[in-house]
């Protein structure tokens, strides 16, 4: 079979991933990286001998590139992925597709124009215990309520990056929860109603949510409320958090990304690492966030529909500005006004 020639724009703490699973895919070539930062450019090239850029046009001009992946921040995710459309290569970008509809819709539209295939790295969509839920609830009847959290530390957005004030706990873990819960029910939000807290981000200048609470009211009827933050304390065991609940006419579901099954104690704390998300074993990268990577160059070579594309990025992204409207006015806000 032909191999994928790809490269990767964005190669900080997530981009990386898509390095490694690359390079150990053995279906890709890894081309060439491109990232703003020479320091970056700099330990790509010495550790996995990969060419690297600063600029995404002068590298697609130069290199025969079958496909993309784009992880630069949040928002800025529509320049990277334009350039690539306009060079006609198909695009696996992370989430979120965009951190406004503008961007989203403006990446669709050039996908269509171009005939461009796009997928999102939503990944939860292939995290294993998701994939139980949603299988099982073809079986226990007509959802009824829903419950999902999602929380990270707080050294995420005062310590991991320095773009957080241009993200939210919405954009940034919100969009994961809806598009997992679209997922799950098969149809649209149509409402949301959302309250949420500012202190303790801004008290440290980062001008962002501390936490935000959505009710989402789904065409099906069922009703969800979502938790997202960015401010769990730093002693907590993982990284990040994240719970769901779904009440149906026959049963119950329930998961949790805490408890994983392996738990490490040292003298300062307890760690529940999440051995199904990325770990490496003898070198090579492996997990439900490593998948989805895999998965775009399967779809790729085998003409497949991608698990999550550009329309999903777009709802997710619809329904994160519905959600900031609503905190914005006090108010419902209904889908069809977005
Ligand atoms: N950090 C996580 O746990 C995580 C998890 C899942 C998904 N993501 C998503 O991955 C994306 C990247 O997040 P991150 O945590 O890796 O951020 P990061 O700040 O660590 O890395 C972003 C990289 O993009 C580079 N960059 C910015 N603009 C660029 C451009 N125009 N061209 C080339 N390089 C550019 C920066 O120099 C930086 O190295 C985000 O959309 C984020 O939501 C992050």
């Amino acid at each position: 079979m032909k191999k994928l020639r790809v490269a990767v724009v964005g190669a900080g703490i997530y981009g990386i991933n898509h390095v490694n699973a690359y390079l150990w895919n053995e279906n890709t070539d890894l081309v060439a990286v491109c990232d703003l930062d020479s320091e970056i450019r700099k330990s790509i090239e010495e550790k996995y001998r990969v060419k690297t850029y600063a600029d995404v046009e002068e590298m697609l001009n130069n290199e025969d590139i079958d496909a993309v992946s784009i992880a630069t921040p949040d928002a800025f995710h529509l320049e990277p992925s334009l350039t690539a459309i306009r060079h006609g290569k198909p695009i696996l970008v992370e989430k979120p597709l965009a951190t406004t509809i503008e961007d989203a819709t403006k990446i669709l539209e050039e996908a269509k124009k171009h005939n461009v295939r796009v997928a999102v790295d939503y990944h939860k969509r292939w995290d294993p215990a998701a994939i139980n839920l949603k299988n099982e609830l073809s079986n226990v009847g007509k959802p009824i309520r829903g419950y999902m959290s999602m929380d990270d530390i707080i050294d995420v957005p005062t310590e991991w990056f320095n773009w957080a004030h241009k993200s939210s706990p919405v954009h940034f873990l919100g969009t994961h929860c809806y598009d997992q819960i679209r997922w799950f029910m098969g149809c649209e939000v149509v409402e949301v109603y959302a309250v949420g807290n500012k202190d303790l981000l801004s008290s440290k200048g980062i001008d962002t949510y501390d936490s935000v609470q959505a009710i989402l009211t789904f065409e099906n009827g069922c009703h969800w409320t979502v938790e997202n933050s960015w401010v769990f304390p730093k002693g907590f065991a993982k990284n990040n958090d994240g719970r769901t609940q779904i009440v149906c006419e026959n049963g119950l579901l329930r998961a949790d990304s805490q408890n994983r099954g392996v738990e490490i104690f040292d003298n300062k704390k307890c760690k529940t690492p999440n051995s199904y998300f990325i770990l490496e074993s003898n070198g090579r990268p492996m997990g439900f966030g490593i998948e989805p990577i895999n998965d775009f160059v399967y779809c790729l070579l085998n003409e497949k529909p991608f698990v999550a594309d550009a329309f999903d990025g777009l709802q997710a992204e619809r329904i994160a500005e519905a959600v900031h409207r609503s905190l914005d006015t006090h108010r419902a806000v209904k889908l069809s006004e977005i």
